[in-house]
């Protein structure tokens, strides 16, 4: 598991192992756009400020995966033990 702060608050959340960070953030309230959950149309894009991700989704070109300043949460996980999102 890793965890999760979302730079405009400050609010650090523990990721389950297995539990989309979506899902993860929704059951504090959080809610972040998605369509697909299976990291395929783009809709849950958010922004990476820290922290290295760890990408599972189809969406992002190896560029932008390469460049770590962007994540798809619906499927992707950290390979880092914090990622700090432009939330
Ligand atoms: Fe479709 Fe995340 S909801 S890529």
């Amino acid at each position: 598991s890793f965890e999760v702060r979302l730079a405009r608050t400050g609010g650090t959340y523990a990721i389950p192992a297995g539990m989309p960070i979506t899902e993860a953030l929704a059951a504090h309230g959080i809610h972040i756009d998605t369509s697909c959950e299976q990291g395929v149309c783009g809709t849950c894009l958010t922004g990476v400020l820290e922290g290295t991700p760890d990408h599972r989704d189809v969406y992002l070109s190896d560029a932008e995966k390469k460049s770590c300043d962007k994540i798809m949460p619906c499927v992707s996980r950290a390979k880092s033990p914090l990622l700090v999102l432009d939330l």
